[in-house]
């Protein structure tokens, strides 16, 4: 697997920002309109880029540019209003809203900026759920999960009863405890101190090595240096930067 996603990075060429044939994201004239009382938002605005297999793209641009719309469609947590969208190789606006659920808790882990732990439930619990909505309940796996991110003490705790940095570390065993290939981190540290921010920056750093693709929102210039590509929103609008180069708009 590691040695096909080397290959696979090892072909992008800086000039071609659309890899259609190894890409394991692909969108094209994605759009989403928010419609409200307040009138239309144009929140993404023609989207068209791909990621390959393995790469670790940072999606930056300022607060309302479309950050984290374009990550909920990614995610298949929303759809577009216009355009394709392609996840590993499936077209998945064409999917039932039951295919897609299936869908979403095997290929993709998701880490959020709030956390969204269950605040009932305990660490081990909350790891546990995500394995019970993919298939079925390990609890030996979910304590190994937790070890993983350091957190083998702290398993019985209750997200209040856990720091910032601790919570966060919870989201990443909850989002790796199915092996998704793809990781879907919006402003992952953006909540976190310095030390619990390189702790995070590490585990992503691990995962990365070990072969997911990871997609991650930051506003932190520290944590966008770690992907390999960056692609910057301004108004809805995507520019691309490819390894190496100059930011360019897709359209
Ligand atoms: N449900 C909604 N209804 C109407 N407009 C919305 C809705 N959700 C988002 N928007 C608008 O769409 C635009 C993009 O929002 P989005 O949340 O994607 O921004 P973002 O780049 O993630 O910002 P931030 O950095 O503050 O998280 C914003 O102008 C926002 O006001
Ligand atoms: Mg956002």
């Amino acid at each position: 697997m590691i040695m096909m996603v080397k290959e696979n990075l090892a072909m992008i060429n800086p000039n071609d920002l659309t890899r259609p044939d190894c890409a394991v994201i692909s969108l094209k004239e994605v759009t989403r309109d928010y419609s409200g009382h307040a009138g239309k938002v144009c929140a993404l605005n023609a989207a068209s880029f791909s990621i390959v297999a393995g790469e670790w793209v940072a999606i930056t641009g300022p607060s309302g540019s479309g950050k984290s719309t374009l990550v909920n469609m990614i995610g298949c947590l929303d759809r577009p209003t216009q355009g394709a969208l392609m996840i590993d190789g499936v077209d998945v606006a064409s999917m039932s809203a039951t295919d897609l659920d299936r869908f979403r808790a095997d290929k993709i882990g998701f880490i959020f900026q709030q956390f969204h732990l269950i605040p009932y439930l305990s660490a081990l619990e909350n790891v546990m759920l995500a394995q019970y909505f993919h298939s079925m309940t390990d609890e030996k796996e979910a304590r190994a999960a937790l070890e993983r991110v350091g957190l083998g003490n702290r398993a019985d705790h209750l997200p209040s009863e856990l720091s910032g940095g601790e919570q966060q570390r919870v989201c990443v065993a909850r989002a790796l405890i199915n092996n998704p290939p793809i990781l879907l981190a919006d402003e992952p540290t953006g909540n976190l101190d310095e030390a619990n921010q390189k702790i995070v920056a590490g585990l992503l750093k691990d995962l990365h090595a070990q072969g997911h693709t990871i997609v991650m929102v930051t506003h932190d210039p520290e944590m966008a240096s770690l992907a390999q590509r960056r692609i910057a929103l301004s108004h809805g609008k995507v520019f691309c930067h490819p390894v190496g180069g100059a930011i360019v708009p897709i359209r």
